[in-house]
């Protein structure tokens, strides 16, 4: 566990200093103590949650009221790693005022230290009020799971030279308009490190490659938690999720054979006690 808050200036410094940025997704109480536990310096709480917490089959549903519950949980576990509080589909979209609204509750309401939120040019206007407000965001370019439809979809971007180039230009427009760091997400490696070499502020990846400043992955991903689908560009550290159906299990088959709870699970009565309740119970 961090002794010190890592803040947004520790986080720039970092590419200053070669220093590689860690990066993890939480959701939840037990989750951020962990994150915090591992000495990490950054913990999402991305909206990713409505694939791999809610159930649902992307992030657009997801909204401000879903965000503000599970940071306030994160960030009563995690004290040390920067909290980023992930803007929701819609909350920045409409207008700059509705995204300044927006980006400050999920900091006065949810307690997180900065937000995040997709899109390159298109958005840097909007960056560039948030952060004028007072508000560090970090952006998101690439693959952007909230408009992945318009994108065709889950797929590396970037393909082609035209693409790549939009991409270079989308990080240059946010550093431009301010961010402390940007999210590069599924481009071919060779992008990934030039993205990297074109701003200053850095870029951390998930499936951009190595030579980016810092990588970031959806913890339940990583663990095997979620396996619903794995990307490719996930490396599965565990998979938990046998385990833990495997104890389910166990607990199951415990229960209806009568083997739990044994004695050492029970609470004690003095043969005293119970004798005096029997008389009671029959008078
Ligand atoms: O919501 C999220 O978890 C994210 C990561 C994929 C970076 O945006």
């Amino acid at each position: 566990m961090s002794d010190d808050k890592v803040t947004v200036l520790d986080i720039r410094q970092a590419k200053k200093d070669g220093r590689k940025l860690v990066m993890v997704t939480a959701y939840d109480y037990p989750f951020g103590l962990m994150a915090d536990e591992a000495g990490v310096d950054i913990v999402l709480v991305g909206d990713s949650l409505g694939m791999v917490v809610m159930g649902l089959d992307g992030t657009v549903e997801v909204n401000m009221e879903h965000m503000i519950h599970h940071i306030k949980a994160v960030v009563r576990g995690c004290k040390g790693p920067l909290i980023i509080g992930d803007m929701p589909f819609m909350s920045y979209n409409t207008s700059i005022r509705e995204a300044i609204i927006n980006a400050g509750r999920l900091m006065k309401e949810g307690g997180c230290d900065v937000v995040k939120l997709e899109g390159g040019i298109d958005f840097a206007s909007t960056i560039e009020a948030i952060v004028k407000a007072g508000i560090p965001v970090q952006g998101h370019i690439g693959l952007t799971p909230q408009t992945a439809s318009a994108l065709g979809g889950f797929k590396m971007q970037g393909k082609d030279a035209k693409a790549a180039k939009r991409i270079i230009d989308d990080a240059k427009a946010l550093e431009d308009a301010g961010v402390f760091s940007m999210i590069l997400e599924a481009v071919p490696a060779p992008l990934g490190k030039l993205v990297a070499e074109a701003v200053s502020v850095p870029v951390i990846g998930i499936g951009a490659g190595v030579d980016v400043d810092g990588q970031v992955l959806v913890t339940h991903d990583m663990i095997g938690l979620f396996d619903k689908f794995v990307p490719k560009f996930v490396k599965q550290y565990t998979k938990i999720r046998p385990t833990i159906l495997s104890a389910l299990k166990a607990y199951k088959n415990d229960v209806m054979s009568a083997t739990f709870p044994g004695p050492e699970h029970s609470f004690k009565m003095s043969n005293e006690a119970l004798e005096q309740l029997r008389k009671l119970i029959k008078s």
